[in-house]
């Protein structure tokens, strides 16, 4: 039987090590940040599954565009417009199954064998593990207690070839916990908006455009 390079790429998975640990109960784990269990919501998990199944359960369970339900893109457009000043469309929105479904995604859409990602120094093992499925190089961007270093950024950017993200964590940075000051992230958009790395966004007909070159059609 021969497997993809993609599962030799990925010979063990970091996040599944850790977690492995949590199943043995003589191990308290600090190291996979789980959340604790009593602060789950599950009554009001299940009131809202109950109400969904109970007024709208035919086109709940029904198959649906796969960039997600219509009217739940509509509220996120409108949440990240209003409450997070960030505007955007419906258009413009995928719903995924948690965010490590979307850095899948990116992998697959803006990933080659070889392409550099360049992230902040240490970074998110899932991110990592996602990323490393395509075949990606990772170069560790200096990091100090406001963010990526500008300086080490831009220099990386101009010398490395065939840079096609950088990844970063600005909010609650995994494993660090820091937060970038707001001068380091309107430099850091500056400085990613010159090089044509992101912005990324998806277009009504799922095709990608961004400031750097087009993707084919
Ligand atoms: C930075 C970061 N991204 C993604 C994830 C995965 O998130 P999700 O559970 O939504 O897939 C985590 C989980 O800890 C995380 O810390």
């Amino acid at each position: 039987m021969r497997y993809s390079k993609r599962v030799e790429w990925c010979d063990t998975s970091d996040i599944g090590d850790i977690l492995k640990a949590l199943s043995d109960p003589e191990i308290l784990s600090l190291a996979g940040g789980l959340p604790a269990p009593e602060l789950f919501p599950i009554d009001d998990i299940k009131l809202a599954t109950a109400l969904v199944l109970d007024r709208e359960g035919r086109r709940a369970l029904q198959y649906s565009s796969a960039y997600g339900d219509p009217r739940l893109r509509e509220i996120v457009a409108k949440r990240m417009t209003e409450k997070y000043r960030t505007p955007a469309k419906a258009e413009e929105v995928l719903i995924t199954n948690g965010s490590q479904q979307a850095l899948d995604m990116a992998g697959k859409v803006f990933l080659d064998e070889g392409s550099v990602v360049l992230c902040e120094s240490p970074t998110y093992l899932g991110a990592l593990g996602a990323f490393k499925t395509y075949g990606a190089r990772f170069v560790g961007v200096e990091t100090d207690k406001d963010g990526m270093v500008i300086e080490d950024l831009e220099r990386k950017l101009k010398e490395i070839e065939d840079v096609r993200m950088v990844y970063v964590n600005p909010d609650f940075q995994n494993p660090t916990g820091i937060d970038w000051s707001v001068d380091r992230r309107k430099a850091f958009a500056e400085v990613v908006g010159r090089y044509g790395v992101p912005p990324w966004r998806t277009t009504p007909t799922g095709s990608f455009v961004s400031t750097g070159p087009a993707l084919p059609q």
